[in-house]
């Protein structure tokens, strides 16, 4: 997957590239993300019969082809002109599930019309609580299996990139799901990423449990917190009767310094203890690191740049290509570790190097 940013970096525009690779300030997360991976080491057994290989998993009551799916991320059509219609479409293709992001170019309406796959909608809760209500009931009418609340965004973390670059959205993209609002808010002349600015301006900062349990009240779809980074946040997640958790820093882009996704799920999987489904995104490069989070207790994880780079370098084939990669890494993985059901992979197979 990492050839793809390399390629996917030759044919975008600097400043959208630096948009989809950044993290937030030094970057420090961004590192441990990937580098957390390699401090894991896997222990296979071997003389297991692993001919016939098992990767499917059932989330919600929906049967995925994979434990992979497709993390919300803004602004496709700079990948590519089809935009969050390619990444749909080739979700569906691999049988999979997309989260299309809040900050889609696409609108909802028109990503639902284009896939028969499943999508989940990851909803930014605004000030305005009635713009926020309207987009949840068009999503659940719109047949979205669920919502994902982000959480760890009451400010958009600083991008030092973004700001040099003065980053906005290119000529003629919007932000389908809430266009006025955006044209409303983004500043011309603004010295800072005009999507800082869009943040601060429109999403509220002072949201808390009581708004999930208010969105709890006005849907009935199964609802997801993305951006939990503590047991007792997991805790309080299943105090609220959330459905899932997605163990997320949200890429790296956030809070700079905190650790490595993969390093806090152990700790967090104890503590939910099976009360509520468990994600996990946030540096997943290779097959091996999504047998190493679901022995770790992940349900399944979500994959954000690659899929990115996969767009940019051949639109929804790319992103195709990207998935099925991954897949194929995931498969030889299962087999070399000597499981023949994702399900098997338990923390047995993993070992902490110099630990
Ligand atoms: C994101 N992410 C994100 N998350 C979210 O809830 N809403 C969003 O609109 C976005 N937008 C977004 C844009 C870009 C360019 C990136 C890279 C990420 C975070 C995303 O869902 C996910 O948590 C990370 O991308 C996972 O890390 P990897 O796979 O990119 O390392
Ligand atoms: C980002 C926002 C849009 O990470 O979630 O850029």
């Amino acid at each position: 997957l990492a050839e793809y940013e390399e390629l996917a970096k030759s044919v975008l525009d600097k400043p959208a590239y630096d948009y989809y690779r950044s993290g937030a300030n030094d970057e420090l997360t961004l590192s441990e993300n990937l580098q957390a991976y390699k401090r894991i080491q896997l222990y296979p057994r071997v003389l297991v019969d692993v001919e016939k290989r098992d990767l499917t998993t059932t989330i919600f009551g929906q049967e995925l082809s994979m434990p992979i799916m497709i993390a919300p991320t803004a602004f496709h059509k700079m990948a590519c002109p089809l935009g969050e219609i390619a990444t749909a479409q080739a979700a569906e293709a691999n049988e999979t599930l997309m989260v299309l992001s809040s900050l889609s170019t696409t609108s909802p309406e028109e990503v639902a019309a284009s896939t028969k796959g499943p999508l989940w909608f990851q909803l930014y809760i605004y000030k305005d609580r009635n713009l926020t209500k309207n987009v949840v009931e068009r999503v659940e009418e719109l047949g979205y299996k669920a919502l994902c609340i982000t959480v760890d965004a009451p400010l958009l973390g600083r991008r030092e990139r973004d700001v040099r670059n003065r980053f906005s959205l290119p000529d003629g993209l919007r932000i389908a799901t809430v266009g006025d609002y955006l044209e409303k808010s983004m500043a011309e002349n603004s010295r800072n990423s005009s999507l800082n600015v869009y943040f601060a301006s429109l999403l509220d900062q002072s949201v808390t449990w009581k708004d999930i349990e208010w969105i709890r009240s006005i849907s009935k779809l199964p609802i997801i917190v993305k951006g939990i980074h503590r047991p007792d946040d997991a805790i309080k997640a299943i105090e609220h009767g959330i459905d899932g958790i997605v163990v997320s820093n949200h890429g790296a882009r956030q809070l700079d310094t905190v650790p490595a996704t993969i390093d806090l799920l152990p700790s967090i999987s104890n503590a939910v203890n099976g009360k509520l489904e468990i994600f996990l995104d946030g540096g997943i490069r290779r097959g091996t690191d999504v047998i190493k989070a679901i022995a770790l207790g992940a349900r399944a994880v979500l994959i954000g740049r690659p899929i990115l780079w996969g767009l940019a370098v051949d639109g929804g084939n790319g992103a195709s290509a990207v998935l099925r990669l991954i897949k194929d890494e995931t498969d030889l993985a299962m087999a070399l570790c000597g499981i023949s059901k994702i399900s098997e992979a338990n923390k047995d197979l993993i070992g902490y190097k110099n630990a």
